[in-house]
């Protein structure tokens, strides 16, 4: 039993329960590969690796089926392992560091008597947005195959293709050579086995040299970036075609065409103040504008996926996977929630959308930038 460490000794060693291995060993997660002569578990050098891979994975938050999938990939070897987990360490390291330097603001500010709102706070965090609801994500945001033909049409020929702001990956086209950009390590992990690399980096500073890539495309997320302007500049530096599917927040677009949230959530205004146009996005890239229709049973569950569906937004798991639901907070939240249930079961909301019921696809200011 020399290569082998006992039950006691690893759980000594690792500061963690003898509970917790069995648990661990119960479930298939890390699985001793002996047994000592009196029966008791026993832990060869591999047992060990895996056992730290998913104690380092577990103090960084991720849940133990997740783990599982984590740890039993074979396309990640222990040294793969190591590397990410160490960025994903620095990430939490720097997070915690700009969440003080936040928190100290805050302080400062209240002492001052000026309260932040909801959507201050969440800025102040930036990106970590998706720290917080990320791991949700993967529930109702899948690719939605019609809104995926239109995007993989306007990339044309493109053969190399860079997606900023990735995600778990769910628009990048299989049959082209595809690289990732995407700042959150708690979207990055969750990326399908065999997805595209990810590179961790933002797209106001995308780190390729200039036309590295037939196309860049960007699908649902520029409305998260610091500086969207820079961020498309910096697609089109990197690469000749650029691709970015978002919203015109107009008044005359995205906003009140919507029941949702011209009717239930007028806080999403809010959230848009003083974002650029679609146009003067578009105008800083020399983009078209195509619109893009949204199919009455969209798989990807995005704010405006539901328009024919309304029940789903009455669901905890379908609003947790779309941020707009926790950037207006939770008081604008339970309010329209509760709204919108009184109105289906009073049949006002199919009083007030009768037209809908007829669609099998809307307009709701969703856009393609194409240049
Ligand atoms: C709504 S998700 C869209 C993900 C993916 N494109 C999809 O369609 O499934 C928005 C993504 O933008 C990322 N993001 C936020 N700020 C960013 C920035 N400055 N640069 C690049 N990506 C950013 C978030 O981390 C998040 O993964």
């Amino acid at each position: 039993m020399e290569e082998h460490l006992t039950v006691g000794r690893v759980a000594e060693l690792a500061g963690v329960s003898v509970r917790t291995l069995h648990h661990y060993d119960e479930i298939s997660l890390v699985q001793p590969s002996a047994r000592t002569a009196a029966g008791y578990r026993a832990y060869s050098v591999g047992d060990v690796e895996r056992l730290r891979e998913v104690l380092a994975y577990r103090r960084l938050g991720f849940g133990l089926r997740e783990i599982a999938d984590l740890v039993d990939d074979p396309t990640t070897d222990a040294v793969a392992h190591l590397h990410r987990l160490r960025g994903l360490l620095q990430e939490q390291r720097d997070r915690a560091a700009a969440m003080v330097t936040a928190i100290d603001r805050e302080l400062e500010a209240r002492a001052m008597g000026i309260r932040t709102t909801p959507e201050e706070q969440l800025k102040v965090f930036g990106a970590q947005l998706y720290e917080v609801i990320g791991s949700d994500y993967p529930t109702t945001r899948h690719t939605e195959p019609r809104i995926a033909a239109q995007v993989w049409a306007a990339l044309g020929d493109a053969q190399t293709v860079l997606n900023v702001g990735a995600g778990t990956g769910s628009y990048e086209p299989t049959d082209r050579e595809v690289t990732a950009v995407e700042p959150s390590a708690v979207m990055r992990a969750q990326r399908p086995a065999g997805a595209a690399p990810c590179v961790a980096a933002n797209a106001e500073r995308l780190p390729f040299a200039d036309q590295s890539f037939d196309a860049a495309m960007a699908f649902s997320t520029i409305h998260h970036w610091h500086d969207p302007i820079a961020g498309l500049r910096e697609m089109q530096r990197v690469a000749r075609r650029v691709v970015v599917f978002t919203h015109d927040s107009s008044d005359t677009g995205w906003l009140n065409r919507f029941w949702l949230s011209r009717d239930y959530l007028p806080e999403v205004g809010g959230l848009i103040v003083g974002r650029p146009s679609v146009e003067e996005l578009a105008g800083a890239i020399g983009a078209r504008i195509e619109p893009v229709l949204i199919p009455w049973d969209c798989a990807d569950g995005f704010f405006e996926a539901y328009w024919r569906r309304p029940e789903a937004y009455l669901e905890e798991h379908v609003r947790r996977a779309v941020s707009v639901w926790t950037r207006v907070g939770p008081q604008a939240e339970q309010r329209a929630v509760s709204r919108l249930r009184d109105d289906l079961s009073s049949g006002r909301w199919a009083e007030r959308n009768r037209e809908l019921v007829a669609l099998d696809a809307a307009e709701l200011g969703l856009r393609l930038l194409v240049a």
